[in-house]
């Protein structure tokens, strides 16, 4: 099971706040060898509708919006959403940005025909809070994708996660020790696809339904 550290909301929107302005600079490189291409297929699952990306971050997703859904995206941290709009702008995406806690989501049961996450899981504070409000904000059914980096599940290499995760919580904002696709399951979602996009399962596309 997964022990979340003692964190606070505020205290992850303050380390993003902090990190907003060389965020895309220090992906650079991941970004071009892996996560586009994750991305693109992520967002390629997606079908029309309604629907939330939670933690939209500097707006890296917005390129791989479907012109056919009606957007939100929120975020917790201010200085982030701000890059999302500047991306928004530059691609002339219509997407409606609010400051937003996923743990605390402002909107009624149901709203949503889809949600979509990437490599947010790991830092929402209390994760399966975060994915409970999901299954409650999507319609029955709808899908709710998830990206995410997640917890080696190998005794070595997983306890040496555990060892290293409180000084990348500190430095980055996000866990490197997150059991998500358990988080998913306990929080109530039905999970129905989990593909492992590297060796060792580190980083996986999951595909649950409220
Ligand atoms: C690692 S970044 C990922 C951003 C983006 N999804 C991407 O793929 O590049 C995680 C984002 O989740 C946001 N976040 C973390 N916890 C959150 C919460 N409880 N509610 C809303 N956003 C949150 C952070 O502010 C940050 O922008």
């Amino acid at each position: 099971m997964d022990r979340p550290l003692k964190e606070s909301s505020g205290a992850t929107a303050t380390r993003y706040n902090r990190i907003a302005g060389i965020y895309d600079l220090s992906e650079y490189l991941v970004e071009r060898l892996l996560y586009r291409r994750w991305r693109r297929r992520l967002w390629s699952l997606v079908t029309p509708g309604r629907g939330l990306e939670v933690g939209v971050g500097t707006g890296k997703n917005i390129p791989d919006h479907p012109s056919d859904s009606r957007i939100t995206s929120i975020d917790m941290s201010p200085k982030m959403l701000k890059q999302a709009r500047r991306q928004a702008d530059r691609l002339g995406t219509p997407v409606e940005l609010v400051e937003m806690d996923a743990e605390h989501l402002d909107f009624q049961d149901d709203t949503f025909d889809w949600a979509v996450a990437s490599f947010v899981f790991c830092s929402v504070p209390n994760a399966v809070e975060g994915l409970r409000e999901l299954d409650r904000v999507v319609k029955p059914g709808g899908p709710i994708l998830l990206l995410e980096h997640v917890r080696i599940d190998r005794p070595l290499i997983g306890r040496l996660m555990d060892i290293c995760n409180p000084p990348a919580v500190r430095v980055t904002g996000a866990n490197i020790n997150r059991r998500t696709v358990e988080n998913a399951a306990r929080s109530g979602l039905k999970i129905e696809a989990v593909e492992d996009l590297t060796p060792l399962g580190a980083f996986k596309l999951i595909t649950a339904r409220s």
